[in-house]
């Protein structure tokens, strides 16, 4: 079982930035955390960030065949990514939308995700723990 983070812009500057909305914890930090609950559960994960949205969607198109399911925090790129979306569309892995803080319960235009229809759930205001109910999820994705 292989599993792909994928973490859009501005989640470099996690623990930095905006730390009351999106925690304390560096994205590195959540990585360690993930990569140990794959661990205990038997499961692999790799891990990466960009800024830039076109090697966002290289990644999603890439996965095919290496890795059985997706767990995607977009951020912004969330709101607005046809891009992102026809590539997880397109992509034929699993795809689990994550997000750090509740973006439902935020401005409103954050409340859309256009790339939600194409992903099989959505967490999200969990903080860092979003990231860990995602190992679980993507796994009950290839058990069920
Ligand atoms: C976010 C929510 C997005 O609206 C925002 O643009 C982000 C982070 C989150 O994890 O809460 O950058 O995806």
């Amino acid at each position: 079982m292989k599993i792909l983070f994928l973490n859009g812009p501005n989640l470099n500057l996690l623990g930095q930035r905006e730390p009351s909305m999106y925690g304390k914890k560096t994205l590195a930090e959540i990585e360690q955390m993930v990569t140990e609950r794959a661990q205990s559960l038997r499961a692999k994960v790799e891990f990466r960030q960009s800024n830039f949205e076109g090697e966002l969607v290289t990644w999603i198109q890439q996965a095919r065949g290496q890795f059985d399911a997706i767990v995607i925090n977009a951020a912004a790129y969330t709101h607005t990514s046809i891009a992102l979306r026809d590539g997880i569309a397109g992509s034929g892995v699993p795809t689990i939308e994550i997000h750090l803080s509740n973006v439902h319960a935020r401005e409103e235009f954050r409340h859309h995700s256009v790339i939600a229809a194409v992903c099989k759930g959505q967490i999200s205001g969990f903080g860092f723990t979003s990231y860990l109910l995602a190992v679980d999820a993507a796994i009950s994705l290839t058990s069920s």
